[in-house]
């Protein structure tokens, strides 16, 4: 589009042009050398009025005769793969495409999981329920690294029948089961502004995941069974040599500054995991570090051998931590996984075996891969 200025400066030399022609008409018609009348009168009053057009740009606010801008569709909602397609969230930009009641909900749950103990610790601003870890110390960046514990099938795959529970879980009850284990505190009432915050933000994390599918890349990995038990007492070298300078000598952690959150969560003692969380089980804890820690580590660049991480979680997990009362867990008691450290079992391995490993044989038994 023409600059307004040029425009203007065109028009008002045309308009001199015009008013020269039209004079010298004037003189020949006088002189009477002119046989037909000739005359600018209309053509220099149009101009004017294109000089008018052109000045009433400049008085005009900007974009005055534009159409009314109408507010776009809101963007749909997406999920986000890294490149190698494995599950990494989804797109948090896009949340302000959502009506402001929502977006405003969803971030909060997203809140509650990367500061936990800020609202519900032991010095929470909201309720003091739980032991001063983060739900994301252990679900890594919000609940959405690949490999890192993450919640990319939580939305597809509940309501799900869980052994452990014998009972039809809900996305509310399996959240309270890691308030209560992994947080070592006390569940959340269900209508509760914050359980209904959480809940949306797995919702709105399930986005484009079919009902029932798993992406790739989400929750722990699996590694391979080592051919002999796990051993503390090489677990306890690792983790004096990789572990200690963050999570400390007695695995207590270390608070932040500002004493809301951990900067290093504990490992292990009283304000740890319980004996019925998920990590007190080896398979899980191993999973987990091997594809996080010592921070840094990545599941395409993990830092320690299948052999180290095995150990180190034998270590971590001989080390007391609070207990919990588990007499309800796995009814049938031919569900425990391998490794759930307690008994009674339909088979006749021991406690210990199924606490360390060798796991090969138990799998072998349960013809379990
Ligand atoms: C100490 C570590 C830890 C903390 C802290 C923790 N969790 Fe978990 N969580 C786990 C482990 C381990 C699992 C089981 C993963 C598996 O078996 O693959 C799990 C599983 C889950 C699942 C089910 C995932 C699935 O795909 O089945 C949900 C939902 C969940 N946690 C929510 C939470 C919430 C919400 C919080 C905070 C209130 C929290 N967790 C805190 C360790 C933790
Ligand atoms: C450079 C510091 C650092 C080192 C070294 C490190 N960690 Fe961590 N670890 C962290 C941080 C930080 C978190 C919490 C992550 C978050 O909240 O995003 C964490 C979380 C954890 C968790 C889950 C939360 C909990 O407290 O139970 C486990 C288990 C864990 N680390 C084990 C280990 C093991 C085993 C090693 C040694 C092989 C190790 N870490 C080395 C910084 C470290």
């Amino acid at each position: 589009m023409l600059p307004g200025i040029v425009v203007l400066i065109a028009v008002l030399l045309v308009l001199v042009v015009l008013h020269v022609l039209d004079d010298a008409f004037k003189v020949l018609r006088e002189h009477g050398d002119l046989p037909i009348k000739v005359s600018m009168r209309w053509s220099i009053r149009a101009t004017w009025i294109l000089l008018v057009l052109a000045l009433g740009r400049f008085l005009l606010p900007e974009g005055a005769f534009d159409a009314d801008p109408v507010s776009p569709d809101p963007l749909p909602q997406v999920a986000t793969y890294a490149e190698d397609g494995l599950w990494s969230g989804a797109d948090t930009a896009r949340l302000a495409y959502l009506d402001d009641e929502l977006e405003a909900r969803i971030r909060y749950g997203r809140e509650l999981i990367t500061r936990t103990a800020a609202f519900l610790g032991p010095n929470g601003s909201v309720a003091h329920l739980t032991n001063g870890m983060n739900c994301q110390n252990c679900h890594l960046d919000a609940g959405t690294r690949p490999w890192g514990n993450n919640y990319g099938a939580v939305w597809s795959t509940y309501p799900n029948m869980r052994s452990r529970s014998g009972k039809l879980e809900s996305v509310e009850k399996r959240v309270n089961d890691c308030m209560e284990r992994s947080l070592n505190g006390v569940a959340l009432d269900s209508v509760s502004k914050e359980m209904r915050a959480i809940v949306a933000y797995m919702e709105w994390l399930g986005t484009g995941i079919a009902k029932d599918s798993v992406p790739k890349g989400t929750g722990i990995e699996r590694l391979a069974f080592l051919d002999r038990a796990a051993d503390p007492a090489r677990g306890h070298e690792v983790f004096t040599s990789k572990c200690v300078s963050c999570h400390g000598p007695q695995g207590e952690g270390v608070m932040s500054k500002d004493g809301a959150t951990y900067l290093y969560p504990p490992l292990w003692g009283e304000h740890s995991y319980n004996q019925g969380a998920g990590l007190f089980r080896l398979s899980r804890f191993a999973g987990y570090v091997k594809a996080n820690m010592p921070q840094g580590s990545t599941y395409e660049h993990p830092q320690l051998s299948d052999e180290e991480t095995w150990d180190v979680a034998a270590f971590v997990n001989s080390q007391p931590r609070p207990t919990k009362d588990l007499t309800g867990d796995w009814p049938d008691i031919s569900k425990k996984p391998i490794d759930h450290p307690f008994g009674p079992y339909v088979d006749t391995f021991t406690e210990t075996q199924h606490k360390y490993g060798p796991f090969a044989p138990i799998a072998a038994f349960y013809k379990k891969p």
